[in-house]
Order: structure tokens, then C-alpha cells, then sequence
């Protein structure tokens, strides 16, 4: 079995972003609604540009899927872009601070940074949500779940609450996607303010994933520590600048003996996740040694603020090399909001690796089988 692996096609204005989803297992039910509905959250969120009232992600499945359940082969997951321009759109010569537009034009030698900033751009991250839609499926078969939301824009700060069913029901019906709904007003004028003043705002999501069983990733090769392949997925969306998991960097603060998670056992826990090995505290972020320890997973990443700046920064024109202010292009004032549904996408697409990996992913007949197997077994220990 090929291990589960998403990659993306496509430039912002071209046709279509594309995923090719390879290694997961055949015979998952598949509900294109859900996916859907991710890409519109995706596409949503107070703060957002004009570029998302043209847009209308749909997701098409070219292959991969037949009578709603996923077949052995490659999965390819398509969503057409309404401003498909590629050809007409003009060339970009001013480089944006924060884009990658300037190392991309000494890279590929070419003074129209079109050709690079089409592809750097969060466009594509339609792809991984589309993808992480399958993940997010797959990883329901076994009762766990994902969930992420924005605690900070700019200044403002949301208060988590402690019920993870409770930060849903308030994120859902938030227009930043706060599990807080005092927060969410804070944050929205946060993104009024910046907005007023031609600037842009970045912010922090936090995102939780319940339900996982011990023993995911792996602590025999770095390549397969899940906080490492968690860390560069969150870390390889565009504009994530940090990534934190458990308590994060306030580890370097505390003593070894207000860090680590004490271990008890409650035999009336067995049928939770933990199987009864049950920790007072999750400042790990269940994760320890590179494997899930049956706590839940607890993420957070940092977001920059857009560096598409309607007062532009100071830049150059390449061929001239004269000063001139950077390139505009049509651009958000704050998009923490979208890019919390990423994080969930690319987290849910690493969990569900993860576990085919465990757990033998041809078919998820197969999985459950061998998921129950090693529940039985990890319970009789
Ligand atoms: C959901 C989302 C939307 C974004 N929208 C914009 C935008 O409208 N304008 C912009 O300049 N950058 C935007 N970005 C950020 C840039 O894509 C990113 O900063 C740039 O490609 C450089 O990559 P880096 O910040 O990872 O170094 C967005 C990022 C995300 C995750």
C-alpha cells in the first residue's frame, strides 16, 4: 500500500486548482456536499477580498470515486477557477515585501513575477481542503475529529471554551471563526480598523483533534514523528510563520515538573480514546516521542499579516531598479479566518496518513478490522 500523499496543480488564474490524492484506502463513503461546504468556509470569513464574491468553489471528482465510495486508484479532486485569466493577466514587476515574488524572479530568471506569484498563491490551498474533505471522512469512520479556529486577529483574543462541542457551535455561527462570540465582534472591528488604514492584520488559529487513538506516527525514523509532519504541513500554508503544538514555546518558561502530564489510570476511561491511561493536563498537546498518546491533539499556528498592502511598501522596479512602491493586486485585509479551515484540511490530511499507515490502509474494511484488532489487544494489556 503506497502511502497516502496529496499533492496540488494549478495557478491562481489558471483554469483550475487540482489535487491528486494518492494511497487512501478504496471503499470510503464520500459525501461531495461536505467538501463543499469546507471549500465555501475556505472561501468565506470576515476580512476577505473581491477575488471570493467571483469564485464559487464546487468540488469535481474526475476520478478515483465511483457510486459515492472511494476505488483503489488515485483520487483526482478538481475546483475550476471563475476568474481564469492566466493568459491576459498583466505582468507584475515591483516586488512585494512579503511575497514571494522577488526570490521567485532570481530563481527562475524572469522579470515578470507573474509566473511565480500565480502559483505561491493561496489558491491553491482550495486543492488541500478539497483533499482534506476525503481525509476528514476517512478519519470520521473512526470517531475522530478536527476542528480549528481563529483565538487571535491582530489585537483581539478569544477565550476557548473548555467543550470542544461548544467552540463548533459558536465558530459556526461566527464570521471569523471564533470559538468566542465577545471575541469575534473584537475581532471584526480589529479588521475595520486595519482596513480603514490601507493595512492588513494577521492573527493565530488554534486547532483541536479528538477522538485519535494512541500510537499514531512513529517514534523509530524522524521522517515519520507526526509533531514533525503536523509542523510542516501547518507550516507549508502560505503566511503560517509558526507552529506550536501542546504548550508550544511557553515550555521554555517552566520547570520540567509543571510541563509534563502526570499518567493515572481510570479503568472507567477504557472506552475512551486513552484507553483509561489518563493525564490531568494535555500540556504535550497528544503528542509525545513523535506518536499520538490518546490525549487530544492540540495545535496552533501563527498566521502573518497579508503582505499585499493597499498603501504598497517600499520596493524597487526590477529592470530599472529604481524605487517604487510594490505591485498591488486585489488582496485581503485579514484572512486567519480561511486559512483556519486549511489548518483543519492539512491536519485532518497528516491524522489520516497516519492512520492508514497503522493501520494498513487498502481498504477501510481492512483498517477497521485491524483498528479493532489492536483496540482489543491494547485493552487486554
Ligand atoms: C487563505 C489565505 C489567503 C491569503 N490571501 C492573500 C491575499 O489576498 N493577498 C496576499 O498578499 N497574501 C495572501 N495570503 C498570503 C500569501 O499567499 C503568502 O504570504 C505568500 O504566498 C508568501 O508566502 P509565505 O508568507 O508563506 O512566505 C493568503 C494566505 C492564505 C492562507
Amino acid at each position: 500500500m503506497a502511502q497516502l500523499v496529496v499533492r496540488t496543480a494549478g495557478e491562481s488564474h489558471g483554469p483550475a486548482i487540482v489535487a491528486l490524492v494518492e494511497g487512501f484506502p478504496a471503499g470510503v463513503p464520500v459525501d461531495a456536499a461536505l467538501v463543499d461546504a469546507d471549500l465555501a468556509r475556505r472561501q468565506g470569513g470576515y476580512g476577505r477580498g473581491s477575488r471570493q464574491q467571483i469564485e464559487q468553489d464546487r468540488v469535481e471528482i474526475l476520478a478515483g470515486v465511483r457510486r459515492g465510495r472511494t476505488l483503489p486508484g488515485p483520487i483526482v479532486l478538481v475546483v475550476r477557477n471563475r476568474d481564469a485569466r492566466l493568459e491576459t493577466a498583466p505582468e507584475v514587476h515591483r516586488p512585494r515585501p512579503g511575497h514571494a515574488d522577488l526570490a521567485g524572479a532570481l530563481k527562475y530568471l524572469d522579470l515578470d513575477m507573474r509566473d511565480i506569484l500565480e502559483r505561491a498563491s493561496a489558491r491553491e490551498t482550495a486543492g488541500r481542503v478539497a483533499a482534506g474533505g476525503l481525509a476528514k471522512a476517512l478519519l470520521a469512520q473512526f470517531g475522530i475529529d478536527v476542528l480549528a479556529y481563529a483565538i487571535r486577529i491582530g489585537g483581539a483574543a478569544a477565550r476557548v471554551p473548555a467543550a470542544v462541542a461548544e467552540r463548533r457551535r459558536h465558530r459556526d455561527s461566527s464570521d471569523v471563526y471564533a470559538p468566542d462570540p465577545d471575541a469575534g465582534a473584537a475581532m471584526k472591528a480589529a479588521i475595520d480598523a486595519a482596513r480603514e488604514a490601507g493595512d492588513t492584520l494577521g492573527g493565530i488559529i488554534e486547532c483541536v483533534a479528538t477522538g485519535v487513538p494512541p500510537g499514531l506516527g512513529s517514534h523509530t525514523q524522524w521522517t515519520e514523528k507526526l509533531d514533525g509532519r503536523l509542523a510542516r504541513a501547518v507550516m507549508s500554508i502560505q503566511a503560517i510563520k509558526g507552529v506550536e503544538i501542546g504548550l508550544g514555546f511557553a515550555v521554555a518558561e517552566r520547570p520540567g515538573s509543571q510541563v509534563h502530564d502526570p499518567i493515572a489510570y481510570d479503568p472507567g476511561r477504557r472506552d475512551d480514546p486513552s484507553l483509561g491511561y489518563v493525564r490531568a493536563t494535555n500540556n504535550a498537546g497528544g503528542i509525545e516521542g513523535g506518536m499520538t498518546n490518546g490525549q487530544p491533539i492540540v495545535l496552533r499556528a501563527a498566521m502573518k499579516p497579508i503582505a499585499t498592502l493597499k498603501k504598497p511598501l517600499p520596493s524597487i522596479d526590477l529592470a530599472s531598479k529604481a524605487a517604487e512602491g510594490a505591485s498591488y493586486e486585489r488582496s485581503d485585509v485579514c484572512a486567519v479566518p480561511a486559512a483556519s479551515v486549511i489548518v483543519e484540511a492539512v491536519v485532518a490530511t497528516e491524522l489520516a496518513a497516519a492512520l492508514a499507515a497503522t493501520f494498513g490502509g487498502d481498504t477501510l474494511r481492512q483498517m477497521k478490522a485491524a483498528y479493532d484488532a489492536w483496540r482489543r489487544a491494547a485493552r487486554e494489556l
